[in-house]
């Protein structure tokens, strides 16, 4: 060929792909993430989940640590609305207080999706849609897991997670509520540890002081509170799995080890691996698809009979 065709067909070229329409070409996605902290080992699941989901996806995810303040969260909520991100993920420390804050995003016309807690609002459309765990569902099964094994009877202590969050509330509310059908089943005391492996050191050791042995088991709301638990009852010369029963909720790696171990009796999961559904549900609703409103992840429960064959494959 000599120049001048080959000049000809290299300006065809560059013609053509400058009318290729810019919609054509993949939008990169930009997310803002509004997280709790970092109190247990399965909220650092989940924000791995988020974080390299994102990354394998070439989504532009843009994180912030809400440190365990609601105040925080809203902050940050409000910069990605500011900086027109595509969505927004809350995972809402509390249930309340978010309706002036929705209502913006609402208004700047920014999705968002909650995950893995719910909030209290008077009007539902001011959020795109919910993805999360039923935690009234853990709270039964955890109940209805106690109530065989201990015949229906026992005084119990619970270690509550951060106040006015849904998975306390919900954990707590359906736990009490499955258990009032046991007249000798009952909480005798109930304390927080704010989801925090210390925090349930810290309120088993007050629990340990307050009722001495005078108590026979242990419900906590997440398993790094039971495995603090777990510290306070060995140090204070008692067996935990045997001279207390131990239960608690998430199933990480750990407490199934632990119930490996017998010193836990039984973990309900609560599944924090939600990147893949999350950055699905945004890419759906970006692309102006509709999506359903609520969608809850289906958990098991571990104990005895089945941590050992489930330890091998658990991913958090
Ligand atoms: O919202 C889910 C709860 O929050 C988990 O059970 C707990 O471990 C976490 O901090």
């Amino acid at each position: 060929m000599t120049l001048l065709p080959r000049l000809f067909t290299l300006a065809f070229a560059v013609f053509a792909l400058s009318a290729v329409p810019l919609s054509a070409a993949k939008k990169t996605l930009t997310v803002g993430f509004a997280q709790t902290g970092a109190e247990s080992a399965w909220r650092t699941a989940n924000t791995e989940s988020l974080k390299s989901e994102a990354a394998k996806r070439g989504i532009n995810l843009k994180f912030s640590d809400g440190q365990g303040r609601q105040e925080n969260q809203i902050r940050a909520v409000r910069s990605f609305i500011t900086q027109r991100v595509d969505a927004i993920v809350i995972a809402p420390i509390v249930e309340t207080g978010w309706e002036p804050i929705l209502r913006d995003a609402k208004r700047a016309k920014i999705p968002v999706i909650l995950m893995d807690r719910t909030v209290q609002v008077s009007d539902e459309s001011l959020y795109t849609c919910f993805v999360g765990s039923d935690f009234a569902e853990e709270g039964r099964m955890a109940a209805d897991w106690l109530a065989k094994h201990v015949d229906g009877k026992g005084r119990i202590l619970e270690l509550q997670g951060t106040p006015g969050s849904a998975p306390a509330n919900e954990r707590r509310r359906a736990f009490a509520e499955a258990i009032a059908k046991y007249p000798d089943l009952k909480v005798i005391d109930s304390q927080s540890g704010d989801f925090r492996r210390s925090g349930g050191k810290e309120v088993m050791e007050a629990f340990l002081k307050k009722h001495g042995r005078n108590f026979d088991i242990v419900y906590a709301h997440n398993d790094d509170m039971a495995l603090g638990a777990i510290q306070a009852i060995e140090e204070a010369g008692l067996k935990p799995g045997k001279d207390v029963t131990i239960l608690s909720i998430d199933a990480i790696k750990e407490a199934v080890q632990a119930v490996v171990d017998g010193k836990l009796n039984c973990t309900v999961e609560c599944n924090p691996l939600f990147g893949p559904k999350v950055y699905d549900l945004i890419e759906k609703i970006v692309a102006g698809e509709t999506v359903p409103r609520v969608q809850y992840n289906k958990d098991e429960l571990f104990d005895a009979t089945n941590a050992a064959a489930a330890l091998p494959t658990r991913q958090y």
